[in-house]
């Protein structure tokens, strides 16, 4: 199972603590990887709530059902699907039939669009996913600003070897489609938070 880099943690927690969850809530993990959102996510909506979990690499999916079984998980939903060429219709069916809900209360993409060429049309369909007036989080990375900008050779090189437009900026979706938006950043700038209401 890959390890979290500690770098990237700030972000992903801040991410989950704006999606303000409660117990019992479905939370839907857009390029979910490993599922190293998960145990932070697990911790929000407790066994009553449910996972979805969505990346298009079998092998990422594994290690997030490995993730699952080891901790004991019943309530993770993983579904192997191409964000950006997904059918919502389609996903909705298939999470129903694995004992989820059609519509989440809060989707969330963490380093996961900035990978995505057309992370447009992802955002389009995590939106169609939700509840009307579910919150929507994206974090996602940015060339580190202000004093922090010495680092950014090092950022282009970690965006670089995960496949990563860290110019991309994702998170100025959810500015310009959301309400209520919280933002924050961490890391000198170089993680970029955002979540809102549909
Ligand atoms: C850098 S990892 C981040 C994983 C996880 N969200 C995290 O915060 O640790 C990016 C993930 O996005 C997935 N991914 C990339 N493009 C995708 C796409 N078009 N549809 C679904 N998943 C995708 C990759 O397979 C990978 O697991």
């Amino acid at each position: 199972m890959s390890a979290e880099a500690p770098v990237y943690r700030a972000g992903r927690r801040r991410g989950i603590d704006l999606l303000r969850l409660a117990a019992g809530d479905q939370v839907m993990d857009i390029g979910c990887g490993t599922g190293l959102n998960f145990p932070l996510l697990q911790e929000k909506i407790s066994p009553s709530g449910t996972i979805v979990g969505i990346d298009r690499s079998a092998a990422m999916l594994k290690q997030a059902r490995r993730r699952a079984e080891r901790s004991g998980w019943q309530n993770v939903i993983l579904i192997e699907a191409d964000a950006t060429s997904l059918t919502p219709a389609e996903v909705a069916v298939s999470i129903t039939a694995a004992g989820g809900r059609a519509l989440s209360d809060a989707v969330l993409a963490t380093y996961a669009l900035s990978l995505m060429p057309d992370w447009e049309r992802s955002w389009l369909n995590m939106r169609r996913l939700l509840k009307p007036g579910g919150r929507t989080g994206v974090v996602d990375m940015q060339r580190p600003v202000g004093r922090y900008s010495v680092l950014t050779p090092l950022a282009l090189l970690a965006c670089r070897l995960g496949g990563a437009d860290i110019d991309a900026h994702p998170w100025t979706a959810v500015e310009r489609d959301c309400n209520d938006v919280a933002s924050s950043s961490a890391r000198g700038g170089h993680l970029q938070i955002r979540v809102g209401t549909t």
